[in-house]
């Protein structure tokens, strides 16, 4: 039986390895005490020795503890169950669902769709999870507590988000064998940009121990123009891809990936939407 780990043998002649991913991310420009915030592919880079675990050791190698690593640890299930379509499920099961669903916990809830070198960094020594039910964050080293702190229900991608605290850190976007689809810092520009209607979400969260399922505003993400809007951006401040192991990569400066993005939206989408109110 062929497995989908066997393609990743021919993408390389020669095994990734920890410290040969450390040395690429560092020639690259990842250097100690970068604010890094990482989408990524296991599958992308080719063979890797010790797959998931080896490269995020060589992550934190290249950043050194003074250095801050963020992923994105979003757990798209623990939603309103009206608004899935991949697979939608009966009306009749909604109520159910909201009733039952295990409440958000960062140690266990695994993300969704996040990939397996995210699931291996959130459960890492001195990795933090922040509380949003649905899009959280989890960062380790030097601004940790600061990235993750103050995660508001509300709002998830916005100003009260760890996406906001690597803005005002100053840190940069690595997509790691993933193309401007998976940049969420773009979310952060939506949030800025007025330009989507508001909606409400929920999710089952603990309160003082207790199970409840919360319901809370954000608004309607809409990722259909982002590769387009990455497209514009490389362009526009000559960014260009390169390659560790055999992933194609980009990495960029978050704030200007997102100041741009919020012109771009505000442009090309309008700006018509009333401005984010946080509680
Ligand atoms: C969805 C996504 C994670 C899929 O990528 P992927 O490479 O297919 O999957 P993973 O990263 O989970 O890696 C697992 C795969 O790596 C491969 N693999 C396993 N061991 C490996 C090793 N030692 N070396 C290299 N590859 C290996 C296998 O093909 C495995 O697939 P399998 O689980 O089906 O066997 C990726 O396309 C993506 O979208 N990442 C970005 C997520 C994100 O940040 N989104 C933004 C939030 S809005």
């Amino acid at each position: 039986m062929t497995r989908t780990i066997d393609a990743t043998i021919p993408k390389v002649a020669f095994p990734n390895t920890q410290d040969n991913l450390r040395l690429s991310f560092f020639i690259h420009g990842i250097v100690p005490g970068d604010v890094l915030l990482v989408h990524s592919s296991l599958s992308q880079l080719g063979w890797v020795s010790g797959g998931a675990v080896a490269v995020v050791q060589a992550l934190m190698d290249a950043l050194t503890p003074d250095g801050t690593l963020v992923m994105p640890t979003h757990s798209g299930d623990l939603t309103d169950p009206a608004e899935w379509q991949n697979p939608p499920v009966p009306e009749s099961w909604w109520q159910i669902i909201r009733d039952t669903m295990p409440a958000f916990n960062p140690q266990y809830t695994p993300t969704s769709a996040m990939g397996q070198i995210v699931e291996v960094f959130r459960s890492m020594p001195g990795v933090l999870r922040s509380e949003h039910p649905a899009l959280s964050f989890a960062a380790w080293g030097k601004h940790a507590e600061l990235v993750i702190a103050g995660h508001l229900l509300d709002y998830a991608l916005g100003e009260a988000s760890p996406l906001a605290r690597v803005y005002d850190l100053g840190g940069k976007v690595l997509l790691l064998g993933v193309g401007f689809g998976n940049n969420t810092s773009f979310h952060l520009s939506e949030a800025r940009a007025n330009s989507n209607k508001i909606v409400t979400q929920g999710s089952p969260v603990f309160i003082n121990g207790e199970r409840k399922w919360v319901e809370y505003k954000d608004i309607d993400y809409d990722a259909s123009d982002f590769v387009k809007i990455g497209d514009d951006f490389c362009l526009e401040e000559k960014v260009t891809p390169f390659k560790v192991g055999a992933a194609n990569c980009y990495l960029f400066s978050q704030r200007a990936v997102v100041d741009f993005a919020t012109g771009w939206i505000k442009k090309e989408r309008g700006s018509t939407a009333p401005a984010i109110q946080l509680p």
